[in-house]
């Protein structure tokens, strides 16, 4: 079990896939479960802040992760939750309790089911499952992280990083689960290292865990 936490644009999706394929575990991204209650919230016109209506969405939706595919209530919402839209009301919706306790308890099931695999979130190792093999905390500078994010979503440069920077920081200082390195993490600066070498560095440090 490897769990990879950290800030958006960090490069968690790309390395955890590729780390996921190397090492023969499954992926869990659950940043997706996130965007789907934020998805369902903004379809049915639901205030972010509203704890009680967000929480009984959360509590109501299924929310099926296959590969790389997210399904809610069993539509391919792949695409659809990744707007603009979501992004701008995810960190608002993952801060209340009852939505991370509904997320949480689904995540354990995952893993349970799936006997392992590498989960990419942001409370992974310290919250969710602070037993991992190996824990990562994966961040490069915030500039770097609007770049690749525009790079790979475009967008205006000044515009993604405001809206990441203002994500860090609901996420970061949320009374729920902030987001910070787990004890005993590996923490990996992304900033200047490739994809390829900030994979092996987590593969390699899953390795030692093995012998
Ligand atoms: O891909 P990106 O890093 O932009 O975001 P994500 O991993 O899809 O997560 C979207 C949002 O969900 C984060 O900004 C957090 O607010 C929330 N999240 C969380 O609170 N806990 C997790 N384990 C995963 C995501």
């Amino acid at each position: 079990m490897i769990a990879i936490d950290g800030p958006a644009g960090a490069g968690k999706s790309t390395v955890a896939r590729l780390v996921a394929k190397e090492t023969h575990l499954p992926y869990l991204d659950t940043g997706a479960m996130y965007r789907c209650v934020a998805l369902q919230a903004l379809n049915d016109n639901v205030d972010p802040h509203n704890q009680a209506a967000v929480a009984r969405i959360a509590s109501e939706i299924s929310i099926v992760l296959e590969g790389s595919a997210t399904f809610l209530n069993d539509v391919d919402v792949s695409n659809d939750i990744r707007t603009p839209e979501v992004a701008a009301v995810v960190s608002v919706i993952a801060a209340l309790t009852p939505v991370r306790d509904a997320m949480r308890t689904q995540q354990r099931e995952w893993i349970a089911r799936h006997g392992g695999g590498v989960v990419e979130g942001r409370d992974i190792g310290t919250v969710v499952f602070p037993d991992a093999d190996v824990k990562v905390f994966l961040t490069a500078s915030p500039e770097e992280r609007a770049r690749r994010r525009v790079a790979q979503a475009g967008g205006n440069i000044d515009e993604v990083a405001a809206g990441i920077s203002e994500r860090d920081h609901i996420d970061s200082t949320r009374e729920d689960s902030p987001l910070r390195p787990a004890e005993n993490s590996v923490i990996v600066d992304s900033s200047g290292k490739s994809i390829d070498e900030v994979v092996a560095e987590i593969v390699n440090a899953f390795e030692v865990t093995r012998r």
